[in-house]
């Protein structure tokens, strides 16, 4: 360059603000490819052993904070100079068959993947919490909903355990982000690959990556992976805000099927009565911000020719604003989980005001020979006179069954009890509590399964930086 970069546009275009905290990353990628030339027998195995104590001292001076990364253009070229101040010109060599290209995607991968199993571990955590509640309020039957209009009696664990099912499409989501993310890009260089005859696959094992990503210019231009991260994240944030939703619904006053632990509700600084669902309203409130990520990075990414360009580099902030608000989420989810307490007072009185046993009725004329759209419309006269009357399936007598009062027998006072349909659904996947304490069961297997696997990869990565970088 014959001139030296204009300040303003330098100030304009520098992303160390964004990008700063990827240094142990940056680091932990540098060792490898180091590694990598030594092994191509580019580096001589004295300058390899420099380059990469060099960059040890670097990895603890960042870390001790002693480094003050403002006057850098991104965490790249910060980690390149601060070596290139202890080491000497060798810091050079380091470049040699690398670019920014390739090391950006690298870093963003390898710092992706421990989001992505902390993520995980979190959703276990509150899977695991909607598990024990379940469990704990195995007998509480309240009404199911349809249009937010009382449907049929369920089980409250029942009603608990349609999160844990989406929670565990979250996961599957989220395991599949992590099979796109968890690959090298690592010697892609700047576009096309380099001439240095570099063993990609070397690289990759030593960084715990089990795929090399092949084609070098995809490497290099490809953000889908952030992408599939940002829907997971967002899929799981729009389950959240429906948690969320049904916590504010539930506790307010005039339902009350839940109260919240004052340790997770908020007073009013004028209203000395209220109770406020902070929390809750936050699930909800935030998700916005995780879906918008996604939609940001997709228009960062229209049109955009290959390979790699600078409007790239504003992939960072939508995906860091997702990444911590959704572990922030996802961690306060599970303990709002534990801290809610189902009334079995209020669902019970709300039971007895639905007519929720209609259906049972309907299905018990059937038994009796009755069409069913003939017992629908019967059931539906029935249920218009005794509302008319003020009066509830409970007070049934069978002249209220008409020309059907034949049909009447001592039955129905079972067939009308709540508690007891539940428990006469036969169906696979139903609200019979034996179904719903299969479904606990099988959900504790899986969180404990899941776990020891997340931690298998925890220990591979930590392994793969101990040997790298140390500590
Ligand atoms: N800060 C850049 C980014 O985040 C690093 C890659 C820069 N590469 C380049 N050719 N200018 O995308």
């Amino acid at each position: 360059m014959d001139k030296e970069l204009d300040a303003e546009v330098f100030l304009f275009s520098t992303s160390i603000h964004d990008d700063y905290f990827l240094y142990p990353y940056d680091i932990w990628g540098s060792v490898a490819h180091c590694l990598g030339l030594a092994k191509a027998c580019l580096l001589s195995d004295e300058e390899a052993s420099c380059i990469i104590s060099g960059l040890r001292e670097v990895y603890s001076a960042l870390r001790e904070g002693k480094i003050d990364p403002s006057p850098f253009e991104d965490v790249h070229s910060l980690v390149e100079i601060s070596l290139r101040e202890r080491i000497g010109d060798l810091a050079g060599k380091l470049h040699t068959g690398r670019s920014r290209n390739d090391q950006v995607v690298l870093d963003e991968r390898l710092y992706l993947r421990e989001k992505i199993a902390e993520c995980l571990q979190s959703i276990l955590a509150l899977e695991e919490a909607l598990l024990r509640k379940a469990e704990e309020y195995q007998d509480f039957v309240m009404p199911g909903f349809t249009h937010l209009q009382p449907a049929q009696p369920v089980l409250f664990s029942y009603h608990l355990l349609t999160y844990f099912f989406m929670f565990q499409r979250d996961i599957a989501r989220f395991k599949e982000a992590l099979s796109r993310v968890n690959v090298s890009p690592l010697g892609a260089a700047a576009l096309c690959g380099t001439s240095f005859p570099i063993d990609r696959s070397f690289v990759a094992e030593i960084l715990a990556f089990p795929k090399v990503q092949e084609h070098a210019m995809d490497a290099v231009s490809d953000r889908d992976f952030i992408l599939d991260v940002l829907h997971a994240f967002s899929t799981f944030a729009l389950h959240l805000s429906r948690l969320g939703e049904e916590i504010v619904l539930w506790s307010t006053p005039f339902v009350s099927f839940l109260s919240i632990d004052d340790a997770f509700t908020t007073g009013s600084s004028i209203m000395p009565q209220k109770k406020n669902p902070d929390v809750a309203e936050l699930l909800r409130g935030k998700t916005g911000e995780i879906l918008s990520s996604w939609l940001s990075l997709a228009v960062t990414l229209k049109g955009l020719p290959l390979s790699y360009n600078r409007d790239l580099q504003q992939d960072k902030r939508p995906l860091f604003r997702a990444i911590q608000e959704g572990l922030a989420m996802a961690s306060i989810a599970a303990r709002l989980v534990d801290h809610i307490f189902p009334n079995s007072e209020r669902m019970e009185e709300a039971l007895k005001k639905g007519f929720l046993t209609a259906t049972d009725l309907c299905e018990y004329l059937v038994t009796k020979g009755l069409p069913f759209r003939k017992a629908h419309e019967l059931v539906g006269s029935i249920v218009r006179k005794l509302l008319k009357e003020g009066r509830t399936l409970r007070d049934l007598v069978p002249e209220d069954f008409g020309e059907w009062a034949h049909l009447y027998d001592a039955r129905l006072k079972e067939v009308i009890d709540e508690k007891q349909s539940v428990n006469r659904k036969a169906s696979f996947g139903s609200t019979n509590k034996k179904e719903v304490l299969r479904m606990c069961a099988e959900g504790f297997a899986f969180v404990a399964e899941e776990r020891k696997n997340i931690e298998g990869l925890w220990k591979m990565w930590q392994k793969s930086f101990k040997d790298l970088v140390g500590e």
